[in-house]
């Protein structure tokens, strides 16, 4: 559930009137719902109530200042793969503590400074970086807090492009050496074993990839503590998928169900549990206004030429994802829909929305909504044919504000500098 609604004909986001907001702003933009945001942040929440837990909203799904400070007020920690995401995280507020350092390729500098303005654990991918960690934290007189990235070799049965569970995928250690890394990691001065990690893709659809990824992690957990291990977190990576199609009845398990899965799978075991949500967060919470500009008849088919792009939300072209498109101004009762190919102002044929998406009879000025666009929507947009970023707006209750402007082109232009040869 999210809440964009349509009310007396016209699509709101909470109390406000997407219209409202586009006269405002201008399109396109992004707009992203609080209540929104904080209801799927609090499922989460409640699914693991009963067990000693912390959400750790996974940021790169939707970064903004104003995402993270609406989260992290209602007691969300987080998950950063970069030194960027780290800061970030910091700079909205969240205390090192509730910060959790994923990513397979963290840099000693990123581990510095992260060590340096407090962690709550890293999430190991590899043997190599497992020695720097423990450098670094020698460097700076501390002991860093380690979890191990198992890669459980499972299949996630999504998009391939976001599966990250099978051992061809670059993340984790394998988990039949488990055993050797965590020797190796406990006799490293610099670190402290607390726990094991695991995530196996994105998108997930089906609980029973989960399922059998959290089973070897219980096992291993045994097999670990026999060894002498203290583990005592849980780390159990992301994503839970979300309903991109609102007209389905196929929809995705719920996160209460998820968390019943991770209490029969774990609970037993005594462990703090962490989970590093996204997509479930954000994704429902957030959509992409845009305009028609043109309406344009093609031999066999109708063109929407709209003034977003691929540049502002890449997933389907990269993905071949589907995004709900719905009109801003909700269709009369009785309006026949047609058939329109939607598509971006960028010169190439990828920057396709949807192929013959019905949708009522549309006119240029006309606005559209994409739906669920809230995840890996903004934080994957590029300024492609030199088209600025396009804005970010927040919305809560009746009110709204922008979280991100516009640039003007001469703030996009003047970031390059010219050699002073030139
Ligand atoms: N934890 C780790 C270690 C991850 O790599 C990810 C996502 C998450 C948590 C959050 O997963 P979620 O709950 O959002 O599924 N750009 C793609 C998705 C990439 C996901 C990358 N990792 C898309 O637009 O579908």
């Amino acid at each position: 559930m999210d809440h964009f609604l349509y009310r007396d004909g016209a699509l709101y986001a909470e109390d406000v009137p997407v219209a409202e907001i586009a006269a405002a702003v201008g399109t396109p933009f992004y707009v992203y719902s609080t209540a929104t945001l904080q209801r799927h942040f609090r499922l989460f929440d409640d699914a693991l109530d009963g067990i000693d837990h912390l959400v750790c909203y996974a940021m790169k799904a939707a970064s903004n200042q104003a995402i993270l400070k609406t989260l992290a007020q209602v007691g969300a920690g987080m998950d950063v793969v970069s030194q960027g995401e780290y800061l970030r995280a910091k700079a909205a507020g969240v205390p090192g503590d509730k910060i959790v350092f994923s990513g397979v390729g963290k840099t000693a500098e990123e581990i510095r400074v992260a060590l340096s303005g407090g962690i709550r654990q890293f999430n190991v991918e590899s043997e190599p970086e497992m020695e720097v960690i423990n450098a670094v934290a020698l460097e700076l007189g501390v002991v860093a807090p380690i979890t191990v990235r198992v890669n459980p070799d499972v299949d996630a049965k999504t998009h391939a492009k976001i599966a990250t569970g099978k051992s061809e995928n670059k993340f984790g250690i394998p988990i039949s050496r488990a055993v050797e890394v965590y020797a190796r990691a406990a006799a490293l001065p610099g670190l402290e074993v607390i726990g094991i990690d695991v995530h196996i893709g994105s998108q997930l659809t089906d609980l029973e990839p989960f399922r059998l990824a959290y089973q070897k992690v219980a096992e291993l957990t045994e097999v670990l503590r026999a060894e002498g291990h203290n583990i005592r977190r849980l780390d159990l990576g992301g994503g839970l998928g979300i309903p991109y199609h609102t007209q389905s009845n196929d929809a995705p398990p719920l996160p209460v169900e998820y968390g019943m899965l991770i209490k029969h799978t774990l609970g037993h075991l005594g462990c703090e549990i962490e989970i590093e949500p996204g997509r479930l967060i954000a994704g429902n919470a957030g959509m992409l206004i845009s305009e028609v500009i043109y309406v344009k008849s093609g031999e066999d088919r109708d063109f929407l030429i709209i003034d977003g792009a691929m540049n502002d939300l890449i997933r389907p072209a990269m993905y071949e994802a589907h995004h709900d498109i719905i009109p801003v101004v909700e269709p009369a009762a009785g309006i026949e829909s047609q058939p329109y190919d939607i598509v971006g102002p960028v010169c190439e044929s990828g920057d396709t929305f949807a192929k013959q998406r019905d949708l009522p009879p549309m006119a240029a000025g006309n606005l559209i909504a994409f739906r669920s666009a809230g995840a890996y929507g903004a934080v994957m947009a590029s300024e492609y044919n030199s088209r600025p970023l396009i804005p970010e707006v927040l919305v809560n209750g009746d009110q709204f504000a922008v979280i991100r402007a516009r640039p003007t082109f001469d703030e996009m232009i003047n970031r390059d500098s010219i050699p002073e040869w030139l």
